[in-house]
């Protein structure tokens, strides 16, 4: 989704601009641009439509421009088409005023209409434009850029971080939020934004995250916060102290392949810490044994991947703490007058803590009186500063747009929850309870057993990489499980791809396959082995090509009938789906590799989605 970065310093602005983009490329985009303030040349705006480099060719790398203020912006398309003209900066009709912003206008229309009245013109389809025309309007009224802003913030709606330059304040950038993300950056004698902290940490690793309502007015010399009041406050800061090259590629190819590769590492910095002398120790959650012991339902909120795990969880939750649990995507919590009390624990699960739905639907469930509980990956992100208690999951920076390191340290965490509330709920056998943690422990080292035999994967990925369309098949874990590994698929390979619970197959579905259809069957789940087996009898039987996942126990048996079977170590039912969906992730890698995919960029999709 759309990145924004500003500088103001000493050095040339359009050099630093053009690397802190460099950063947010993995969010996604289609066109980028940035723009210059100098005191020669006034507001400088160079943009296009396609990849950052091709930005970079046009400035030199940043040659081309001069002054010591900018903004820049890579651009996720939501009105109007990518091209030149609907990137940002946008500027204003007498260029006095440039914007760039992420984020969503919602009564674009109608302030456009105003301003067209009043006989504005306007160049772009975007709604973005009718910030800097809007500003330019009451900056004519006014002369005071702050008055101005103040009253642009009071008449949009929607969300949005803003980046504004004003070439009658030429020392001074201008930062604004609701609901989409932005941090400021404190340098050595500049100051900066960004939507990421990754775009930052060249320049400087103290850093504080602007709250919704919040303004800030940046100079070289330093950073003013004011609230929505517009009175000065100050910030707490923070101290990032990861190392930039967790998110460099470190001689991997893609991005996504070191993130498989990483899988047993971040479930170890996410698991062992919270196991000691064979219990589950969960410092950072403040919810009492009174409070569980209150609870009448579970729900779960999420999008995409992150919501398959709670599909996961439901399966495994239930089992463990014999609570109901629901499982909403967080894009319907949010309109479905959810019926949640302060009886439900809403466990809200995000990678990048800044999706706007999974958000908004943790606001609408706080609101509604349940307590909410966070498991993000990005430290103090906004799902980790709104939610009553926050579990970081310690993948480090996720930068390739398929997420899954996240997918696997976010399973592996909630086993951990699921453990930790059945203990305290007492539906936990001692027994079960010493073996699941016993298991959790070895599972690191069982996902390198699964990463060691990738070449196998490889190759049933060079025998079906022509297929146009797969089904994932499966049944209660495995059910869940095809639909991560159905999403991975088609996100990074395009193959048209979806995922069944076996037992629908007969119910429509069916009558999809034939002749050479290939059918991912995932029978790792034990105690419905047998009924998985009828299915993959029952899909055969109508002539696909059934490559089969499933346990080394089970290897023999499924050997009889599927086409080709991968296999995963044996575990208890819990820990299956962590297992199984590292070679599901490797399938779709290769596949995707072997089809020519932009396999960390894949096509419209963007890191973190921040518009509903
Ligand atoms: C798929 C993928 C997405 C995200 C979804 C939610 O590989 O990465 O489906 O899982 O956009 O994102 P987060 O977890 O950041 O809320």
């Amino acid at each position: 989704m759309c990145g924004i970065v500003g500088f103001v310093g000493a050095e040339p602005a359009a050099p630093v601009l053009l690397d802190g983009l460099r950063h947010l490329e993995y969010r996604g985009y289609d066109s980028a641009g940035i723009a210059i303030f100098s005191p020669e040349h006034g507001l400088d705006v160079v943009k296009t439509k396609g990849r950052l480099q091709a930005l970079a060719d046009l400035l030199e790398g940043g040659k081309q421009l001069e002054g010591c203020l900018g903004i820049g912006h890579t651009r996720w398309a939501t009105h109007g088409e990518p091209n030149d003209v609907n990137s940002h900066p946008h500027v204003s009709e007498d260029g006095n005023i440039a914007v760039v912003h992420n984020g969503i206008i919602e009564n674009y229309m109608e302030i456009k209409e105003f301003l067209i009245s009043k006989g504005i013109h306007f160049t772009s389809e975007t709604d973005t434009e009718v910030v800097a025309q809007l500003l330019e309007y009451y900056f004519g009224k006014s002369g005071d850029i702050m008055a101005a802003v103040t009253k642009v913030l009071h008449r949009i709606e929607g969300s949005y971080a803003l980046g504004i330059l004003c070439s009658s304040n030429p020392d001074q950038l201008i930062a604004a939020k609701k609901a989409s993300p932005l941090i400021l950056g404190y340098g050595d004698g500049c100051s900066l934004i960004a939507s990421d902290v990754t775009a930052l940490l060249k320049y400087t690793r103290d850093v504080s995250y602007m709250d919704d309502g919040e303004v800030a007015v940046l100079s070289a010399g330093g950073i003013q916060v004011y609230n929505s009041m517009m009175e000065p406050i100050s910030k707490e800061h923070a101290h990032i102290d990861w190392d930039i090259s967790a998110a460099e590629k470190g001689g991997y190819e893609h991005f996504m392949f070191k993130e498989i590769m990483e899988q047993p590492a971040a479930i170890r910095k996410t698991v062992f810490p919270r196991v000691k002398e064979g219990r589950v120790v969960l410092d950072d959650l403040s919810i009492t044994k009174e409070y569980v012991q209150s609870l009448k339902k579970i729900d779960i909120i999420a999008c995409g991947s992150s919501y398959h795990v709670g599909m996961v969880q439901k399966y495994t939750l239930e089992q463990l703490t014999r609570l109901p649990v629901e499982v909403v995507l967080a894009s319907e919590f949010r309109y479905c007058d959810p019926i949640v009390d302060d009886k439900t624990l809403v466990i809200v699960i995000s990678q990048s803590g800044e999706t706007l739905d999974t958000l908004e639907a943790m606001k609408e469930a706080k609101r509604r009186g349940a307590r909410t509980l966070g498991i993000v990956n990005v430290v103090s992100s906004s799902i980790a500063r709104e939610s009553d208690d926050v579990l970081y999951t310690w993948a480090g920076p996720e930068i390739a747009v398929a997420t899954t390191k996240a997918y696997s340290t976010q399973l592996a965490l909630l086993d951990l929850v699921g453990l930790y509330l059945a203990d305290l709920l007492g539906t936990v056998k001692p027994e079960d309870y010493k073996s699941a943690i016993d298991e959790i422990l070895l599972l690191p080292s069982k996902i390198e057993n699964v990463l060691a035999d990738k070449e196998t994967i490889q190759y049933y990925a060079s025998r079906y990489f022509n297929h146009d369309s797969v089904f994932f098949i499966g049944r209660n874990l495995d059910y869940a499980l095809g639909m991560e590994g159905s999403l991975k698929l088609k996100e990074i390979s395009y193959i048209h791809s979806e995922s069944y619970a076996s037992g629908e197959l007969k119910h429509g579905t069916i009558s999809l396959i034939e002749n050479g259809t290939l059918v991912v069957a995932l029978a790792t789940y034990s105690p419905l082995f047998d009924k998985a087996m009828s299915n993959v009898i029952e899909v055969k039987a109508r002539g696909a090509d059934v490559l089969a996942l499933t346990t080394v126990s089970h290897k023999t048996s499924m050997e009889k009938i599927a086409n080709g079977v991968i296999t995963i170590p044996d575990t208890i039912p819990m820990l299956l789906p962590s297992l199984g969906v590292v070679p599901l992730q490797l399938l779709s890698y290769y596949i995707a590799l072997m089809r020519g995919c932009d396999i960390d960029k894949p096509r419209n999709l963007a890191k973190s989605v921040t518009v509903e």
